[in-house]
């Protein structure tokens, strides 16, 4: 009141003209102030405390583990987690993540036998029941090519050498390096530990090269399983030398190593990938219409090779978990290497539990490789998405917004029925009167899961052909909790198509 006053009698004592030259001093004057105000608010952004923290006491922290980790190679897993916030810690720091390059469940053991629920490690205990290349090769599963356990199984090679003398053979060991074809009779059919395994002959060329196809894959789960392909891009790595003239001494001409042709260097693909843009996958599929094949039957073969491995092996990922806590803690990003021949079979070579993420060599493979890892993060949760991750029961956390009630909810014709009054048959358990609290947690993980998997593609579950959207899904043979997993979504499908 007293400084109005005392400017109202200053503006009388005053000429016109200095009355506006004064209203326009004091007017900047309070410009300036408020400009002032605002940037210095901006800056205290910067400040640490002012993050914004997931419980505000403390910021999200990772760990990491491997040989010789300085060097660089797990550099981009490192630059993503750190964009989505994280910082870098110690085993024995309270970790929100950590990122293993080795098997990590003989060496830090005592650190992963009680983990709590908000900590998450890339690696199943057991995951070498999937990616152990003796295991793999003479597992008998569709897609993979015939082999025998050296010393064990000589005899059975023997005779199929006998009944098919044109098959040609490569022997291999778990640690792999230095494969090359022999025929039979060169064999070492006595050092343990390895296997002989037929050769893919007549592989795919292109532009003469042979080539192989890898896929990430991240399991989300196990009991239930659920598995993911990344579905971004795929990693084409074609040998240094044409196939042909065939020469089983030049191994350039039939392994793929780290030193491989990368598909920039081929070519009759280079025009799709480096002058349209194109990512390895689309510019392999322009290129196989372009010659008249059809790249699906290639795409819906490696879907079922993929889905009939992991299911067949989860049943001892289960067993291997059993020892720690809860499985939740855990997923698994895996790159499956696959080989196609000339009539467009897809044979399964190897699964690496560790892939490659390092792009010092090859540093255009930077961005799939980044690409990769975000998927992952996103799709397991690890880049915050703002939902509330672990307080309180079911049901107060069905009552947030990120995932309630409703979006389980599904067969509504069957759930209303008489015969769900009886919650002991399988085919009610989905409905709401009925639901556990152990299954509520297992369709909010999937429900959030489908919410965040940004260019995964959900592959177990699979997919639901036309067929089975109308008649329902085919269960047979699968667990009780995986028989309900696929049910939800084909419950879920029936209700909105981006599920099925
Ligand atoms: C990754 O692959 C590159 C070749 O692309 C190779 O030089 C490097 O040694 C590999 N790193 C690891 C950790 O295997
Ligand atoms: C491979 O491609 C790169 C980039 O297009 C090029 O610089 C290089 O010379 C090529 N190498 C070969 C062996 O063709």
């Amino acid at each position: 009141m007293f400084l109005s006053r005392l400017l109202l009698w200053v503006f009388s004592t005053m000429r016109k003209k200095t009355a506006v030259l004064l209203t326009c001093i004091l007017g900047l004057l309070f410009f300036t102030f408020n400009m002032w105000h605002v940037l210095s608010l901006d800056s205290r952004r910067d400040c640490p405390d002012v993050i914004p923290l997931r419980n505000a006491s403390r910021p999200l922290v990772y760990a990491a583990f491997g040989r010789k980790l300085e060097s660089g190679y797990l550099e981009h897993v490192f630059t993503l987690l750190e964009r989505a916030g994280y910082i870098r810690g110690t085993f024995s720091s309270n970790w929100d993540v950590l990122w293993s390059y080795e098997y990590p469940f003989r060496v830090l053991k005592d650190h992963l036998m009680n983990l709590q629920q908000h900590q998450k490690v890339n690696h199943f205990p057991g995951s070498g029941y999937i990616t152990n290349k003796v295991n793999l090769a003479t597992s008998g599963l569709p897609h993979v090519p015939v082999a025998f356990k050296i010393p064990e199984q000589k005899t059975e090679l023997i005779s199929y050498g006998k009944k098919n003398p044109e098959s040609l053979f490569v022997q291999k060991s778990n640690n792999h390096r230095g494969i090359k074809i022999q025929p039979l009779a060169k064999l070492d059919l006595k050092t343990p530990g390895t296997f002989v395994q037929e050769y893919v002959r007549k592989p795919l060329l292109i532009d003469g090269h042979k080539f192989d196809i890898g896929v990430y894959i991240i399991i989300s789960s196990i009991e239930p399983l659920r598995v993911y392909a990344y579905d971004g891009d795929i990693l084409f790595r074609f040998c240094p030398e044409k196939y042909h003239p065939f020469d089983e001494n030049k191994v350039d001409k039939y392994v793929i190593g780290d030193d491989y042709l990368p598909i920039w260097n081929v070519s009759s693909l280079k025009p799709y990938y480096s002058n349209l843009g194109f990512g390895m996958k689309e510019s392999f599929n322009a290129y196989l219409h372009s010659i008249g094949k059809d790249p699906k039957i290639i795409w819906h073969q490696i879907d079922e090779a993929l889905r009939s491995m992991l299911l067949r092996r989860e049943l001892s990922l289960v067993s291997a978990s059993a020892k720690f806590a809860s499985s939740r803690n855990f997923f698994e990003m895996m790159r499956v290497d696959f080989v196609v021949d000339e009539d467009l079979n897809v044979f399964i070579m190897e699964a690496n539990m560790s892939p490659n993420l390092s792009s010092q060599h090859f540093p255009p493979n930077r961005l799939l490789y980044e690409q990769v890892i975000f998927n992952v993060l996103k799709l397991i949760g690890i880049i915050p998405s703002g939902g509330k991750n672990s307080v309180g029961n079911y049901d107060e956390l069905l009552s947030q917004p990120e995932v309630a009630h409703k979006d389980l909810a599904v067969f509504p014709e069957r759930c209303l029925a008489a015969r769900c009054a009886d919650c002991s048959k399988l085919e009610c358990k989905l409905c709401k009167p009925c639901l556990t609290d152990s299954l509520k947690s297992v369709l909010i993980e999937a429900f959030r899961e489908h919410t965040r998997r940004h260019l995964c593609r959900r592959i177990v579950p699979p997919s639901l052909l036309p067929e089975e959207i109308e008649h329902g899904v085919n269960v047979e043979g699968l667990t009780e909790i995986n028989q309900l997993m696929h049910q939800w979504f084909h419950g879920k499908c029936l209700l909105e198509s981006s599920w099925c």
